[in-house]
């Protein structure tokens, strides 16, 4: 069979590794020859308090088993001080996983500013701060691997998670760009969309879900992704259960609002369009920015070869 994927010489920093699935990650990476930096503050769920245990637990287990690894007791919104640790340890960083979160669950009349900022500081700032200071390293390099944490409470909503729903769908935009910037230096950055048992889903639960979402059924595919030999970039990447898939965002046909490019849009060209507006029976995945604004040149090419005498019609031919 094929030799099995090994991380020698590399240096993994996996943020909240204390508990839950950045312990898995943890556990793999160091198990398959990463030096890895635990890094956890050791709080509540919430958020609150600050204890090493948690961090040396999962350092003490790696090296138990013949791995490497090294404690990091720094909230994550300190992102240059988690780098250094790396640095100061090991003398580079090679995978960061993005992985610390809390929750500070409230309706949306409830939701404090201290809950908005502290979740969006812990999920999306940190995610950029230490994002940002791996960056110089592996650009120096010529090689890095970086996984931002989304979740479905983004991409759907989920009552009761304001913040966290916005913070787990701004980490998404952060890795379209992280990618776009790391893709000429070899530094991937892709998104993993989890679900899984931990402290965080206990008792939201049904027990026999929970019970079959273990978390190291998904640390294989979040580190595969860490892996050099792992060419995606960008991509979003939903798994549970020993399943995964990638996931897309997709853009349904269009109407064209106006007849021509001499006439504007009016409220009722809306109205007689919305049909087609929000038609999803044929829809594409765009790639890029300059794929988004190409259609626009096609919808405006369009227009104009319709000119005076085009379509009275509020909607015009959209087949393009
Ligand atoms: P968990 O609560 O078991 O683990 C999170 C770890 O992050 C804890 O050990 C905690 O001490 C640490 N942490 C929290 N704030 C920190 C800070 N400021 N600095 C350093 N460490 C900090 O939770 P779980 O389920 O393992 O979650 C991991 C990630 O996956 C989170 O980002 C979470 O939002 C995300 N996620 C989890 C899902 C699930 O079903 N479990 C679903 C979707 C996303």
């Amino acid at each position: 069979g094929k030799e099995k994927l090994r991380f020698d010489g590399r240096v993994a920093v996996v943020t909240g590794a204390g508990a839950g699935l950045g312990r898995e990650y943890a556990l793999l990476l160091g198990s398959r020859g990463a030096k890895v930096v635990v890094n956890d503050l050791g709080g509540s769920p919430k958020g609150e308090g600050a204890s090493q245990r948690a961090a040396d637990v999962v350092v003490d287990e790696i090296r138990k088993s013949g791995g490497q690894a090294v404690a990091d007791y720094n909230s994550v919104i300190d992102g240059a001080k988690v780098i250094e640790t790396a640095i100061k340890a090991y003398g580079r960083v090679d995978i960061l996983i993005n992985n610390a979160g809390i929750l500070r669950d409230r309706s949306i009349i409830k939701t404090s500013e201290q809950d908005w900022n502290l979740v969006h500081d812990v999920h999306l700032k940190a995610s950029f701060n230490c994002t940002q200071a791996a960056f110089p390293h592996m650009k120096a390099q010529n090689f890095g691997r970086i996984i931002m944490t989304s979740s479905n409470s983004g991409i759907f909503g989920n009552f009761g998670q304001a913040n966290y729903s916005a913070a787990k769908m701004g980490l998404v935009g952060l890795a379209n760009t992280v990618a776009i910037e790391g893709q000429k230096n070899n530094i991937h950055c892709n998104v993993i969309i989890p679900t899984a048992a931990s402290r965080m889903t206990e008792g939201i639960m049904p027990e026999m879900l929970f019970n079959e979402l273990k978390p190291n059924l998904i640390a294989p595919v979040v580190v595969y992704m860490c892996h050099e030999s792992c060419e995606d970039n960008g991509s979003y990447i939903e798994s549970a259960a020993g399943w995964a898939t990638k996931v897309h965002m997709v853009r349904g046909k269009g109407a064209v609002l106006r007849p021509s490019l001499q006439e504007t849009v009016t409220l009722e060209n809306v109205q007689n369009a919305w049909n087609k507006v929000t038609d999803m029976s044929k829809t594409t995945h765009l790639n890029t920015i300059a794929e988004a604004s190409g259609t626009l040149l096609e919808v405006l090419e369009k227009l104009n070869s319709n000119g005076d005498g085009g379509a009275t019609d509020a909607v015009v031919e959209d087949d393009f």
